[in-house]
């Protein structure tokens, strides 16, 4: 499959986590982090194409997805979206500040793609009910995106991780045990579930920034 090269990047806990409870926005935990972790984050929003989280994350932790704690380009910021269903103030339809494309599928509201539309962005149709990434990725590629950030959530981890569509892992790492049973981790989905299945990765750096430990892995082929 012709895709871009594919970096997740996220802030986890001990555990695993990403956020304190299901629902609960990553900002509260995130605000554990000190300014040379945000910089980390965005020295690499400012190196790639573009950028991809999902709906459920616009929803709870309304990002950005812009270049601010470095001097950068925004890279193109992709939302896959089935419904279309993303709130008409969410800093991401901000498309003076930055290019935005929605991949919806066929199920969504006409009405929604249209006030997305009136607010600049882009609609990607792929799939009928969740967004096809088999479809998605090549035509993302086609579209210049040669590299892509991935920061989650759990659910579109998953998509990248169970399809092996995925290059790096780069972890900041938080200093906390976070718990609960239903609460989002790295990577969500159903799982392998076989150990023939799991996918391997190489430590290829760790170091220090700021206070945090950060992590970088490559996929093992
Ligand atoms: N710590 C961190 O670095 C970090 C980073 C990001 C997020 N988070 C946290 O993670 C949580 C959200 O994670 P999440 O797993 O619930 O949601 P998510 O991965 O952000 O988004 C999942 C949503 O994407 C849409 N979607 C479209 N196509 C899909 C597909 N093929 N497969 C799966 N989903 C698809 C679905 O919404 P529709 O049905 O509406 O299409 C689905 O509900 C939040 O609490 C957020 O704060 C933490």
């Amino acid at each position: 499959m012709k895709r871009p090269y594919v970096i997740i990047v996220s802030e986890v806990s001990i555990d695993g986590k990403l956020t304190l409870y299901r629902g609960a926005s990553s900002k509260e935990l995130m605000s554990l982090m000190d300014q040379e972790a945000y910089r980390y984050l965005h020295e690499i929003r400012a190196k790639v194409d573009g950028i991809m989280v999902g709906c459920e994350t616009v929803r709870t932790d309304n990002p950005s997805l812009t270049v601010r704690y470095v001097k950068g380009k925004n890279p193109i910021r992709i939302i896959p979206c089935s419904t279309a269903n993303i709130p008409l103030d969410a800093n991401v339809l901000n498309t003076e500040e930055a290019p935005t494309i929605v991949a919806v599928t066929e199920k969504a509201d006409p009405d929604r793609i249209k006030n997305l539309k009136e607010k600049g962005v882009q609609i990607l149709t792929a799939g009928d009910e969740l967004v096809d990434f088999d479809l998605l990725l090549p035509e993302l590629y086609n579209r210049g995106i040669k590299t892509l950030m991935v920061e989650g959530g759990a659910s579109i981890n998953w998509e990248f991780i169970k399809r092996r569509v995925v290059d790096e892992i780069r972890l900041i790492h938080l200093p906390v045990i976070v718990g609960g049973e239903n609460v989002p981790t790295l990577v969500g989905g159903e799982g392998f579930k076989k150990l023939k299945n799991i996918l391997y990765l190489r430590l290829r750096a760790h170091f220090i920034r700021g206070k945090q430990l950060i992590t970088e892995w490559e996929v093992a082929r």
